[in-house]
């Protein structure tokens, strides 16, 4: 599998919805792109996230990978080729490391710090008692959210899937780290497709495209410096996003 993702018209309603939650979306994305996907609270960008691994049942012939139509692609097939990890991923009460290693068991410590240093969590695990030992959840450390996700997005680099879609997934980590995560993300020799679904402007303007969703559709694409030049969606979401970090 290479990564290469393409939409034609799709569309899709939930099951008694009045509205389609996405309506007739197309896009391209090439092996290795890192793309954004912004847009106000019920755009419809969680459920384009959750239809790439068939989460939901879309109908043939709108969504592709590699050219394939992913309702003819074999489910496990689709699945271990797509690593998706939304805002919330659970952690299991065992060591960081063995949380970080779910994918796959028999992974080495070196791997395991590789990914850790990828998602930024390296320097803060060593300011642990036991490192990667340390024990998470009920009888052992408490990670604050952001932590919680850093860990998350190690488990998902760990299986090194070509395709990674990351759902509000960084919501809980400052905008500078996750930047930087996405930058360390795209810069990638192994030439990961990124689609990063963010409420977080600043991390997401690094992107090779940016998509801007409004009511099921996508009704802006291109590169930040761009969009930003635009009147639209996009520079309105950019200018409020900056006055609020103004106020604090
Ligand atoms: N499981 C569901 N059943 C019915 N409607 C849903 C479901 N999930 C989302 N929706 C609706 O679909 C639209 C798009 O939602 P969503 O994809 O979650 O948006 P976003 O991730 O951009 O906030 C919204 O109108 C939302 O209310
Ligand atoms: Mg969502």
């Amino acid at each position: 599998m290479q990564g290469k993702l393409s939409a034609q018209d799709l569309t899709f309603t939930y099951p008694g919805a009045k509205q389609p939650a996405l309506k007739q979306v197309s896009f391209h994305i090439e092996p290795g792109e890192t793309v954004a996907i912004v847009g106000p609270v019920g755009s419809g960008k969680s459920t384009l996230a959750n239809a790439l691994p068939r989460l939901l049942n879309i109908g043939p012939g709108q969504l592709f990978l590699d050219g394939m139509d992913t309702t003819q692609v074999n489910l496990q097939d689709l699945r271990s080729a797509i690593a998706y990890v939304p805002q919330d991923s659970f952690l299991f009460s065992t060591s960081l490391k063995n949380n970080i290693r779910y994918g796959d068991p028999q992974a080495t410590i070196a791997q395991v710090e590789a990914v850790g240093q990828q998602a930024q969590i390296h320097k803060e695990v060593l300011n642990f008692p036991q490192g990667y030992e340390t024990l998470v959840g009920e009888r052992g450390i408490t990670l604050s959210g952001g932590q919680r996700q850093r860990t998350a997005l190690g488990r998902a680099l760990l299986i090194d899937a070509p395709i990674l879609i990351l759902d509000d997934a960084l919501s809980s980590v400052d905008n500078q780290t996750a930047t930087a995560i996405l930058q360390i993300l795209s810069q990638g020799t192994q030439q990961r497709t990124v689609v990063f679904i963010s409420h977080q402007l600043s991390a997401a303007a690094i992107a090779d495209q940016i998509f801007v969703m409004d009511q099921g559709q996508i009704v802006q694409r291109g590169k930040h410096e761009d969009l930003i030049e635009k009147p639209g969606l996009y520079q309105d979401l950019w200018q409020q996003q900056k006055l609020e970090e103004k106020l604090g």
